[in-house]
């Protein structure tokens, strides 16, 4: 089965040429000047539009098991949203309980996805405990689940935290496999006793979230994972990074030699604590860890990301619905509600809001309408942070990320001068609510293929559920 995408004005993460591309059997088979089309191909002219590889998103939540309830979207709905946006490669994290075997676990989060995600995907193993058996499962899951990263959570405390030791152990072993750590960069310790003090002092609403886990407490925990590294040798990759000093803080351990990666995430490069703050608990809907930051940070994340020292930009995508799942934190008792939604009657406060945005479908379009319209950052630094460094820090490259004879066909063809605006009305993910309804936004993926199938046709839906793959992984690739 061919499809041949004339006049395509290519931009990949280091380069930008006019030129058709021939897809065979789901790779990219030839890239150049007027191809001859084979017989029965199918033909899209792509004149005027830009023609992107498939986008990653290298750290997203699908039905997450997270403070009492589950994250809203399942890998239907999820996978649908990423391709909607763009996004035809999911990097999910497989979080099991500290109580959970870790073998059962990455059979559990595959078996979730398999036969169900229209996109492709893979998985960072998560260690949330480390004991005498741990090692021999994450090899075991490294050389034979063929899942090359793994994550950690220096933050939540009592629930995916690890300690130092189990800390140190894991990088050890990280290091030794030849695989990436990815971690969640907050002290524990002082989250929680700051979460104690500010609800005993009467302090409940969602805009005492930020607070709580101030920018200190996430510069604090990069710093220390950074000294981790250091002294194991591992390769580490921070997630979610909010703010300035926790950049400034990695990028002078990199400097001084360790081997780590930067990701943020889309809503710290549009939003601004006073989401948090709106009234009637609508701040609820803004509340995810480390919390959105002030204005200033997000003005140097931009720059950051134009300078390259941030590399990805992710989403976190972790929805839960508003009038529900966000309510089991509400300070009012007559609106509180428990983990099967019956009312508490006793009053809520922040520290119960279970934290995430749904973003997963709006992640390219506001990246594209926030930076590449406005001239904060340039097409390849879009490719680069939204799809091709993520390839490379993951070991998916030169299979994903870019547009190349032998790659994946995985393409975009994006519409630049599409205007529209973002409604939970119109969204695919399954929440209640959009984090960013109303916002009007430039430029869509019009057409997006996933392995030479077209998933998304002029803004539309054709895809089929169960067409993605796991893409299964090499150590040190
Ligand atoms: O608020 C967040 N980030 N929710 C999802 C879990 C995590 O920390 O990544
Ligand atoms: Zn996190
Ligand atoms: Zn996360």
């Amino acid at each position: 089965m061919h499809l041949l995408i004339r006049n395509a004005d290519i931009v990949n993460a280091d380069d930008r040429f006019l030129a058709d591309i021939l897809c065979k059997d789901g790779v990219i088979e030839k890239i150049g000047p007027d191809l001859e089309a084979p017989p029965g191909a199918e033909i899209i002219d792509a004149s005027g539009k830009l023609v992107f590889p498939g986008f990653i998103d290298p750290h997203v939540h699908i039905y997450l098991p997270f403070m009492g309830t589950f994250s809203k979207d399942d890998w239907a709905s999820g996978s649908k949203a990423a391709l909607m946006g763009g996004t035809t490669t999911l990097i999910e994290m497989c979080c099991p309980g500290r109580g959970d075997d870790p073998i059962e676990a990455i059979h559990h989060w595959k078996s979730n996805a398999a036969g169900v995600s229209s996109c492709d995907y893979t998985f960072h193993m998560g260690v949330t405990r480390f004991d005498k058996g741990t090692p021999a499962a994450l090899k075991q899951i490294v050389e034979d689940e063929r899942i090359t990263s793994f994550k950690v959570f220096l933050a939540y405390k009592g629930a995916f935290g690890i300690d130092d030791t189990e800390l140190y152990q894991t990088l050890s072993l990280a290091a030794e496999l030849g695989v990436t750590v990815t971690a969640h960069c907050e002290n524990a310790d002082l989250v929680a006793e700051t979460q104690k003090k500010l609800v005993a002092a009467g302090n409940l609403g969602p805009e005492w979230h930020e607070p709580s886990r101030p920018v200190s407490v996430e510069t604090e925990g990069c710093h220390h994972l950074a000294t981790f590294a250091q002294m194991t040798g591992a390769s580490i990759y921070v997630v979610h990074t909010s703010n300035q000093p926790s950049v400034e803080v990695l990028d002078d351990a990199r400097r001084s030699g360790v081997k780590a990666s930067i990701e943020t995430v889309i809503p710290y490069l549009v939003l601004d604590r006073s989401a948090a703050e709106k009234a009637d608990f609508e701040g609820a809907k803004y509340v995810m860890s480390p919390p959105i930051r002030a204005k200033e940070h997000q003005d140097f994340l931009w720059k950051a990301l134009a300078d390259g020292l941030i590399d990805t930009v992710a989403t976190d995508h972790a929805p839960f619905d508003f009038q529900t799942q966000k309510h089991m934190g509400h300070p009012d008792p007559d609106k509180c509600v428990d983990a099967s939604f019956q009312p508490t009657g006793k009053p809520g406060n922040f520290t119960l809001i279970p934290n995430g945005i749904p973003s997963v479908e709006e992640r390219v379009k506001l990246l594209y309408t926030h930076g590449v319209v406005p001239g904060r950052i340039d097409l390849q630094t879009f490719v680069r942070c939204a799809s091709a460094r993520a390839a490379e820090i993951f070991g998916l490259y030169p299979k994903k990320g870019v547009i190349g004879e032998g790659s994946d066909a995985d393409i975009v063809i994006w519409d630049p001068d599409w205007e529209g605006t973002i409604s939970v009305k119109s969204h695919s993910m399954a929440t209640d609510y959009s984090a960013f309804e109303g916002w009007q936004v430039t430029g869509r993926p019009e057409t997006v293929t996933v392995r030479g199938k077209i998933m998304v046709r002029d803004g539309e839906w054709c895809g089929e559920a169960g067409w993605g793959e796991f893409l299964a992984r090499k150590p040190g690739a």
